[in-house]
């Protein structure tokens, strides 16, 4: 079975407080695009086997797929196993749910393949124990999302924009961006008003709400990102932010000049740079 494993980026994060548990408590506006990793998951006779275009990524348990299936054989008492085949090109250390999506991607397929009978709902909720991303990767929709990652509810958000994504070499591994972040040195964008503004078509409200906890650790770690949304500004994009836990930043404008010029001005200087949308809801 071949599933599309789309990713996310984030057009407002405000982190709220430090958790106990280690984790931290979020607020989080998140849209679907259309860049997707493509994932392939058979029935095999036993064991979980992990291939994958990209040399990169490691094929056993750290792999969140690897976590993903072995989680299901295991609760489910499935007999079985699964061969899955990962072509990657969401880049890692994005901040565009790379991992999760395809992890969501697993926990879809094999709910079908082994006939679990499990409802969105319930799949989002065991996802949660494989990473707090899971969870809105398998519903995939414009979502206003709490807690750690789990508390989602979906709605119609204003999906025109043209995208162009920008991430510089280096990344930034999550726990990093999340232990060095000052509550009270970062950006605490309203994500209430983020969701308003897409849910009215309401563009400059759009503009005025992106913003990103997360940026203040981030830029501490990986400078190019605040020299990425200025260049991004200065070729004329409305907005641009860092997604997730950066460091790849996504840049909006609905202007195809814009949009062309950027890609090729950028693409000059930087390993990865893609022109992207909105994934509408039908597709
Ligand atoms: O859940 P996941 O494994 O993707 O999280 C990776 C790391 O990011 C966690 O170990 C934690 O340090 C941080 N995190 C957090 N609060 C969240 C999500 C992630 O502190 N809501």
């Amino acid at each position: 079975m071949k599933v599309r494993a789309y990713a996310k980026i984030n057009l407002a994060l405000n982190v709220t407080k430090k958790r106990d548990d280690g984790y931290h408590d979020l607020e989080m506006i998140m849209a679907p695009i259309y860049l997707h990793d493509l994932v392939i998951v058979e029935a095999i006779d036993e064991g979980i086997v992990v291939e994958s275009n990209n040399r990169k990524i490691p094929l056993d348990e750290r792999n969140i797929v690897y976590k993903a299936a072995k989680l299901l054989i295991e609760r489910y008492h499935i007999n079985q196993g699964v061969r899955i085949q990962l072509y990657k090109h969401i880049p890692m250390q994005a901040g565009l749910a790379g991992g999760s999506a395809d992890g969501a991607a697993v926990f879809k397929a094999m709910n079908k393949i082994f006939n679990l009978g499990l409802t969105t709902d319930e799949l989002a909720a065991i996802s949660l124990e494989v990473g707090s991303d899971l969870p809105y990767c398998i519903y995939n929709q414009f979502a206003y999302v709490e807690g750690r990652g789990e508390q989602i509810s979906t709605f119609d958000g204003y999906d025109d924009y043209l995208i162009l994504l920008v991430k510089p070499r280096r990344g930034v591994s999550t726990k990093l961006a999340y232990g060095t972040l000052d509550l009270n040195q970062c950006d605490h964008p309203d994500c209430h008003l983020m969701k308003e503004a897409l849910i009215n078509k309401d563009e400059q409200g759009v503009l005025l709400a992106l913003g990103n906890s997360l940026e203040q650790p981030a830029l501490a770690l990986v400078p190019e990102i605040a020299t990425i949304k200025e260049e991004l500004l200065d070729l004329g994009f409305d907005g641009a932010l860092m997604s997730g836990s950066g460091s790849c930043v996504f840049a909006l404008t609905k202007n195809e000049e814009v949009f062309t010029k950027g890609f090729k001005e950028m693409k000059k200087k930087y390993p990865f740079v893609l022109r992207t949308r909105f994934k509408k809801d039908e597709e």
